[in-house]
């Protein structure tokens, strides 16, 4: 096969647009418009360090403006480069209590619905550790004005998804159900460069990463169980395993994928439906990990099978090394 290690994003994405002939090219603008909106956010979150040293306190910079929450600024650069490329009609945001509809004239004919949480982890932007932005691409099934059956589609009928991840270099990483690849940003030349081609999670892994501090509180016994299990010395099995926990689900999965391991958020006694979203967290991520080679499910039924009622529905997650999530899920009661 080819080397195509070093090519751009954009380069990549049409490359690849033969795998998708049905779509004419506009998926293609679509992944560019995503990854052009990251740019953006990307440089806002690289200044974040700076807000103290250019004397923006409180809610007003020096110059008497706002200071946007960076995840408010993340929304509005997502949405406003979304629409300005014209082929989505539908968007619906973490930050936003409604689907939007794109009601401009050149957005009509679009055919995409982009799902997205257009900063996670943002508890982490104040001590500089790794944040992402997450998104999740549909064909629309609506004909005429586009309703809310768009937005509430199983994961399993995505065309596309990724994140990016603002860490020490920025990397971008999606799929489009054929195979996972990710693109590391060259700042010199503003362009994301593919770096980690044809991305495959190891069978096996060795770290788990869950908040711990919720031990008491999981609803299922089945989860401490595991958990002790990840504990236990055992020399054939290499255990114990590795705790990993950074409290920000791009960067925790981003490490899992490259090294190995699993990610799980459980129900609790505060979320007794888990925390993390199933329409722009875990179907986006559960794509990504499954075209990976590993498994995504809620401790029984797949991730991307769930059918979805609401917006901003939850759903526990156990995600990552295949062998891992099936033992993790042996733990469970069934
Ligand atoms: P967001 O910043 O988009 O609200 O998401 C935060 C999420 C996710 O990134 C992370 O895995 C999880 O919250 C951590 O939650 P706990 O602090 O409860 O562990
Ligand atoms: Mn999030
Ligand atoms: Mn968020």
């Amino acid at each position: 096969m080819q080397d195509l290690r070093g090519i751009t994003y954009d380069e990549f994405v049409i490359l690849k647009q033969k795998d998708f002939p049905q779509a004419e090219g506009d998926l293609s603008k679509l992944l560019r418009d995503i990854g052009l909106a990251a740019k953006v956010i990307n440089r806002e979150v690289n200044k974040a360090g700076l807000v103290d040293i250019l004397g923006m306190t409180g809610s007003r910079n020096v110059q008497g403006e706002e200071v946007q929450k960076l995840d408010e600024y993340a929304n509005e650069q997502m949405i406003k480069y979304l629409r300005a490329g014209g082929q989505c009609c539908v968007m619906a945001s973490e930050e936003e209590e409604d689907f939007i509809h794109v009601e401009d004239d050149h957005a009509v004919n679009a055919k995409y619905v982009v799902l997205f949480d257009p900063l996670d982890g943002s508890s982490n932007i104040d001590v500089n550790a790794s944040i992402g932005t997450i998104f999740s691409i549909y064909e629309r099934i609506s004909v005429g004005v586009p309703s809310i059956e768009d937005v509430l589609q199983a994961g399993n009928k995505q065309v596309a998804a990724g994140y990016v991840i603002y860490g020490s270099s920025t990397i971008l990483v999606y799929t489009s159900g054929n195979g996972v690849n990710g693109f590391t940003l060259d700042p010199t030349i503003g362009e994301y460069c593919l770096s980690h081609p044809n991305i495959k999670t190891p069978e096996n892994g060795k770290i788990y990463s869950i908040n711990e501090g919720e031990y008491n509180n999981w609803l299922d016994q089945g989860v401490r169980d595991y958990v002790n299990y990840c504990k236990e010395n055992n020399v054939e099995e290499k255990r114990p395993y590795s705790a990993r926990y950074i409290g920000s689900m791009v960067a925790d999965l981003h490490r899992n994928l490259i090294k190995g391991g699993i990610f799980i958020y459980p129900s609790t006694t505060k979320a007794t439906k888990g925390k993390l979203r199933l329409l722009y967290e875990c179907n986006p991520m559960a794509f990504l990990v499954e075209q990976a080679g590993g498994l995504a499910n809620d401790g029984k039924n797949r991730i991307m099978d769930a059918k979805p009622n609401e917006l901003h529905q939850r759903i526990p997650i156990f995600i990552g090394s295949k062998n891992m999530v099936i033992k993790a899920n042996e733990f469970l009661v069934q």
